[in-house]
């Protein structure tokens, strides 16, 4: 029998250092908001990645440690079997996290001045992580088409990277905050085009495990041969299985001399180091995790159901542009034709809601506001309550 999991069960978070709920004041300018941005989840992390925790809590040394005989191959069968993408256990290694990771990327592969192409709107530190190491970034926007799907603008890419120079693209696969799956063709071109141009592609695929809907992502380096090696992956399972604050995730490179260069740099400054407790929790994760991962995606596409039906019922002015994969729902606010200072303010401040001001995103976030629903249902409908009471009034 399949095991019910809690995800209704309201757990307060303040006062445990989450940044979700403990740096309201320092960001929002007040404490008083439903926390519903910083992407993790409000649900019990699962049971089994907790025991198997508190198992190791249970002798009292806690030195200095190897990796687990079974962290990578659980990595590699997860990869596998979940998501038909076979990968050398030489081509994997731990990283302390995927933004960090980009860091290290931007650092190995470019220089001070170098060009690096990002496709907005899209996860700021795409272009916070470049800009804060003294390297420049060059746009190539996304177009809203009107099913609310975006399309990569191939283009505008083609003469961006004609110009020469972009020495890394980064991609979001499957995207936030748009929530787009990229199909197998999209990639294949993007593929194409960046090895014709020696663009090293880092595929940020964090999101991977939570499709929804029946969508299935597709690993970037599996498009083709030159995606295969001119790639560098990043995953984690920190989003699959709220464990971000474990800082666990992981890097796949194909390609040897890439590998070299990457790997060797990490090396050198033990950063490929993992702590005790994230190989642990990846392990007991990707092996135990599937069926808590497929209850939890019903939830969220149930939470995600009734936040679009909401807002359709009650003509708002705002459309939730649904996500094909992961739990932020990027909500059109254009109808409402307020300035972009008037609609943070119309949700902070008069709605009581702490979402991701959809500016942050780059161009083409303007108008728009990014929602975490991954929290009791409760609580969302609680939100929707909230802004309906202010936009009607
Ligand atoms: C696309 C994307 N990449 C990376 C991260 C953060 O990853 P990490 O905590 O491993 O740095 C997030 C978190 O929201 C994300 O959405």
């Amino acid at each position: 029998m399949t095991k019910q999991y809690d995800f209704d069960k309201i757990i307060d978070r303040h006062g445990t250092n989450a940044l979700k709920t403990d740096v309201l004041t320092v960001r929002y300018g007040r404490s008083d908001l439903l926390p519903l941005w910083v992407a993790d989840m409000d649900f019990e992390t699962p049971d089994f990645i907790m025991e198997a925790l508190r198992e190791r809590l249970n002798h009292p040394v806690l030195g200095y440690t190897k990796n687990p005989d079974g962290y990578y191959p659980a990595i590699q069968k997860w990869l596998l079997t979940v998501h038909g993408w076979t990968i050398q256990s030489e081509w994997l290694r731990y990283i302390p996290g995927v933004v960090k990771g980009i860091g290290f990327a931007v650092n190995v592969f470019t220089k001070p001045g170098d060009r690096i192409i990002i496709q907005p709107p899209v996860y700021h530190p795409f272009h916070l992580v470049p800009r804060g190491n003294g390297r420049e970034i060059v746009y190539n926007p996304l177009t809203l088409l009107d099913d609310g799907l975006y399309a990569m603008d191939f283009n505008q890419l083609e003469q961006t990277l004609s110009n020469g120079d972009c020495k890394l693209l980064i991609l979001s696969n499957p995207h936030n905050p748009g929530g787009i799956v990229w199909d197998k063709a999209t990639l294949l071109r993007l593929a194409d085009l960046c090895d014709r141009y020696h663009t090293l592609v880092i595929a940020d695929e964090i999101h991977a495990d939570l499709t929804l809907y029946g969508h299935q992502y597709t690993p970037f380096a599996t498009v083709s041969e030159a995606a295969k090696l001119n790639s560098i992956t990043f995953g984690a399972p920190s989003k699959t299985f709220n464990i971000a604050g474990v800082v666990s995730s992981f890097a796949v490179i194909p390609n040897d001399a890439v590998r070299k260069a990457f790997y060797t740099w990490l090396s050198a400054n033990e950063l490929d180091e993992p702590t005790i407790f994230a190989p642990i929790a990846t392990e007991v994760a990707y092996i135990q995790g599937y069926e808590w991962l497929q209850a939890l995606k019903r939830y969220l596409e149930g939470t995600i159901d009734f936040v679009d039906d909401y807002l359709s019922e009650h003509n708002l002015g705002i459309k939730a542009i649904k996500p094909q994969a992961t739990y932020l729902v990027w909500l059109d606010c254009r109808a409402l034709k307020l300035t972009q200072a008037d609609l943070v303010d119309l949700f902070v401040n008069k709605a009581h809601l702490a979402l991701n001001d959809g500016a942050m995103f780059g161009p083409g976030g303007d108008g728009f506001m990014r929602m975490n629903v991954a929290t009791p249902r409760r609580i969302i409908e609680q939100a929707l309550e909230n802004l309906r009471q202010v936009i009607e009034k």
